[in-house]
């Protein structure tokens, strides 16, 4: 068995499914499985499927389907073994790890505990501190009230005693814990006597906390109130602070994010909390940096579209091929878009000014990120000169070839076309120019995951196996586990068509020593997973045809028909094949007559059934 096999195991065994879902969603009983509103795409009758049985879920309209790992990885946008970390907390089991991963752990634990000491501490001194005033004012001046404060655990460092610094060393937190958090820095030449050569890092300032995707505070921004220094400063790199992966807000706006498919990108603290305050629950910012890769990608584990609310022209050209670069590795295409903010404003001055409505519109009516940078760089331009125009047409050319999506491509390079009065063959020489500049694999974009001689059998044409109602419904007691099929010969012969043979497969092991009375456990195997055991991949078309089948709650007929009706198919399969055989011999060939027994008496073998059928 492989490591964490077991922990998995026994956290699956402690969560409830259906209460999961519970948490986020509507969740209704119907028989003995329940239904869901999706909350992976917006509906408003519930077409997802718990079967609390198996531990399973399914959705029939965006056809997302797995287990409680799953729906915690997806909803979360965590790893796999981030989603069993956080439901083994909730569960409250200790999970038996590697040494080395229980000493990471623990000391992640340790600076954690710090810095929920370090948030209540500053919070208290906004509340309550004398040198916080100004802070209060200029807080109360923007419109924020307690439960605001609370509930971004907004706080002020103080520069007087008691410092952080004096109330957590005597709380038993050493200096060097503290530096390590991010919250002391050494001090030089002004060494204090109390202090051990340490001092606050932030004093002054009105503090945002930045958590990690779990709610764990793990870093801190911090805006001046006076005096001098940087207007904003933020915590140093840490072991829990990386600023290019942690987005400011996005605890708060995960769920939002992966309801709606959609994450809105602000500029900064103040506009993540003037958004939420607005009911615009999605919006996050970067903390101090650029928008990275990494921070796309968190954002694309839990929505398809991205849209870029701050400074238009900061939301430049880099973003655009940022987000393809991120679509092209992850295989999931990003819908990156440009919003354009009344004014050129920040949503935390609209709200000043109660223009909310139209932060609200301007997100609504944004713009895909590359349509809009094309449309930056015409502006203006003399497209019947012909240097320039070919200035700007070369300029956007390595864009367009970044666009991961063959498709796509091609309709921006139409676009382009049409917006310039350039050829689309010199704009498509233009493109390829810039795909090879930029060092961009093929012509062809984004290669299928099955290209790369991975399992090529488990893409599956989805039309091959209509009219197979048959086969499904044959799986379908098999999932079941229907006490008749115990008599009964089953095999993957029986499965004509790839998709249920394949599907068959996948759970025969499981099926035959589950013992009756119980469902036949599904374990897929997900598309990107090189490890069958692991198992965390999304689930690839295999995977969803069994979710679907053990998810749409109809009881599965008497088997005995189906068998007698696929076997009969595998049989003219196979006579089929021998009459395939057959035709390529010679007509004197002497294997002919062999083989043409061999029909005869596979035809024999299908009247016999037909016989039981009746
Ligand atoms: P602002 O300069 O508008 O800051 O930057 P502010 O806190 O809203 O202050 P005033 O009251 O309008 O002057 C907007 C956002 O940009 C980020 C912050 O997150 C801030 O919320 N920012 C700004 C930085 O990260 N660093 C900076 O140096 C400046
Ligand atoms: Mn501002």
């Amino acid at each position: 068995m492989v490591r964490g096999d077991d922990d998995r195991e026994r956290v699956r065994a402690a969560v409830n499914l259906v209460e999961q879902f519970a948490a986020i969603t509507k969740v209704k009983r119907s028989g003995r499985s329940f239904t869901a509103l999706c909350p992976f795409h917006q509906e408003k009758t519930p077409s997802l499927s718990i079967d609390p049985a198996r531990g399973l879920f399914y959705c029939f309209g965006c056809h997302k389907g797995g287990d409680v790992f799953t729906l915690v990885q997806e909803t979360q946008g965590l790893s796999f073994p981030d989603a069993l970390q956080a439901l083994a907390r909730q569960a409250g089991i200790v999970l038996t790890q590697r040494p080395g991963d229980g000493k990471r752990a623990a000391d992640r634990e340790r600076l954690v505990a710090v810095m929920r000491r370090a948030v209540d501490f500053y919070t208290r001194r906004l509340l309550s501190g004398a040198d916080a005033g100004p802070a209060r004012a200029y807080l109360r001046s923007r419109g924020y009230d307690r439960a605001l404060i609370e509930k971004f655990g907004l706080g002020f460092s103080p520069t007087e005693e008691p410092s952080l610094g004096s109330e957590l060393r005597s709380a038993g937190v050493s200096n060097s814990v503290m530096e390590r958090a991010g919250l002391a820095v050494r001090r030089g030449w002004d060494r204090g006597p109390s202090d051990d050569g340490f001092r606050d890092r932030f004093r002054g300032r009105i503090m945002f906390p930045i958590h990690d995707l779990r709610g764990d505070p793990v870093g801190f921004g911090a805006r001046l109130m006076g005096g001098d220094g940087p207007k904003y400063l933020n915590s140093p790199e840490t072991p829990l602070y990386r600023k290019s992966r942690l987005l400011y807000g996005l605890h708060l706006a995960r769920r939002e994010i992966s309801r709606s498919d959609r994450a809105v990108v602000v500029e900064g603290y103040t506009d993540v909390i003037a958004m939420h305050r607005a009911g615009m629950e999605s919006a996050v910012a970067t903390c101090g940096t650029a928008l990275g890769e990494e921070h796309l990608e968190a954002l694309g584990r839990l929505g398809q579209r991205i849209v870029l609310a701050f400074d238009a022209d900061r939301a430049g050209s880099d973003a655009v091929l940022r987000g393809e670069r991120v679509s092209r590795r992850s295989g999931r295409r990003l819908d990156l878009r440009v919003a354009e903010l009344p004014d050129g404003k920040d949503p935390a001055d609209l709200l000043q000014e109660d223009r909310l409505e139209e932060v609200r519109q301007a997100v609504d009516d944004s713009r895909p990120a590359l349509q809009y940078r094309m449309e930056r760089r015409l502006a203006g331009v003399d497209l019947t000169d012909p240097e320039s125009r070919a200035r700007a047409v070369n300029e956007l050319g390595p864009l367009l070839a970044a666009v991961a999506d063959q498709a796509t491509r091609a309709e921006y390079e139409r676009t382009l076309s049409r917006m310039t009065g350039a050829g689309l063959s010199e704009i498509q020489a233009v493109v390829r120019r810039g795909a090879r500049g930029a060092g961009i694999e093929g012509r062809a974009g984004r290669r299928r995951p099955d290209d790369s001689g991975g399992p090529a059998s488990r893409v599956i044409d989805r039309h091959a196996h209509r009219g197979s109602a048959v086969e499904r419904e044959l799986l379908k007691a098999v999932l079941a586990n229907h006490p008749a099929l115990r008599e009964l010969e089953v095999d993957s012969t029986l499965f004509g068509q790839d998709l249920y043979r394949q599907a068959f497969q996948q759970v025969e092991a499981d099926w035959r020593v589950t013992p009756i009375g119980r469902p036949t456990p599904i374990a897929w195997r997900g598309e990107n997973s090189p490890d069958e055991s692991e198992r965390q991949g999304a689930p690839d078309e295999v995977d969803r045809e069994l979710l679907a089948i053990s998810a749409d709650g109809l009881e599965p007929g008497d088997p005995r028909p189906l068998v007698i009706r696929c076997r009969r198919a595998a049989l003219r399969r196979e006579m089929d094949a021998i009459g395939a055989r057959m035709r390529s011999l010679a007509a004197d060939d002497p294997q002919r007559t062999r083989l043409l027994a061999q029909v005869v008496e596979l035809e024999r073998r299908r009247q016999e059934l037909t016989g039981d059928l009746r």
